[in-house]
């Protein structure tokens, strides 16, 4: 435990969090970094980036509603801690990605509706999953869909738009690399603390497995829906951003180059890599992966 109290103590965060990699940004990024023109001046870029930034607004507020909730009903002092350093670290999230939009050129007024107007309805439903079992105040199944699949999906998510920006959106690929250091130790948590309980109350692993597999379910939805009827806008970016052609392998993740990739080939990398990742993850808390039904094409 002394290691679990130290690793994750709100004494490690400080040192290496605020005063390690995220000293002197600003809203995630370094002072004066800004989206590129072409993501503002083209219509097609300028929604394509909304659209998916809505997605992360969306995700990191039910990460903001799942971990602050989780404080009051954690069994102990350690798990409290990292849970209100975990509840900055999403708040922080929910701000940078919501200060990106704004970036985007949407007003103060506007930010509601577009979340609305944009926001995937799967993976509203997905958040839902979760937050059900947070407010009924259920710690071990709350970790286990915050900080195994919530966040094993955000982690792959980050990393591949991350892969995809390094080139073409500085600003982006840091704010990115800050939120996957945030996002690693929040899934290295959930693996820690969560295994001892599940071990101690195995009768509650069919319930998990339920969750976990209605969370799957409308994440894969969530991910069909995402990169379908995607060509023509990849087409259009990567024409407007000169890419379209492999950029020698700056883009290239899990094996999918990134820079080139069909849309389905996105959407198969992204589910692939996710769904190996739940496994492993599971695996190690003493969890089934329980795979879903195939999501139905919108
Ligand atoms: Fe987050
Ligand atoms: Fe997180």
């Amino acid at each position: 435990m002394s290691n679990f109290l130290s690793a994750y103590s709100i004494q490690t965060w400080l040192e290496s969090c605020p005063q390690g990699y995220l000293m002197d940004t600003e809203y995630g990024h370094a002072p004066g970094e800004e989206e590129p023109d072409a993501f503002l001046d083209n219509d097609v870029l300028r929604e394509d980036a909304i659209r998916t930034t809505t997605q992360l607004v969306l995700g990191e507020r039910c990460a903001l509603a799942a971990s602050s909730g989780l404080i009051n009903c954690a069994p102990d002092y350690a798990s409290k801690h990292f849970l209100a350093t975990q509840t900055l670290d999403e708040a922080r999230h929910v701000e940078i990605f919501t200060q990106r939009l704004y970036d985007l050129g949407i007003k103060d007024d506007d930010l509601e509706s577009t979340l609305q107007q944009y926001g995937n309805p799967n993976l509203v439903k997905f958040a839902e999953v979760l937050l059900e079992k947070v407010d009924k105040g259920d710690f071990v199944a709350g970790v286990v869909g915050q900080n195994i699949v919530l966040e094993g999906m955000a982690f792959s998510v980050f990393e591949m738009l991350q892969a995809i920006s390094q080139t073409s959106n500085t600003k982006l690929a840091h704010i990115l690399s800050g939120t996957i250091a945030d996002e690693r130790r929040h899934v290295g948590f959930g693996e820690n603390r969560i295994g001892a309980l599940i071990t101690q109350y195995p009768n509650r692993k069919p319930e998990i497995e339920q969750m976990q597999k209605d969370m799957t379910y409308h994440m894969l939805a969530t991910f069909a829906d995402s990169f379908s009827d995607r060509a023509e806008t990849l087409e259009e970016s990567r024409r407007i951003l000169g890419s379209g052609e492999s950029d020698g392998g700056a883009a290239v993740w899990h094996g999918a180059d990134l820079s080139v990739a069909e849309p389905e080939e996105m959407e198969k990398v992204l589910a692939d890599t996710v769904l190996k990742e739940f496994k492993v993850r599971l695996g190690r808390i003493g969890l089934e992966y329980q795979s879903p039904p195939k999501p139905k094409a919108a």
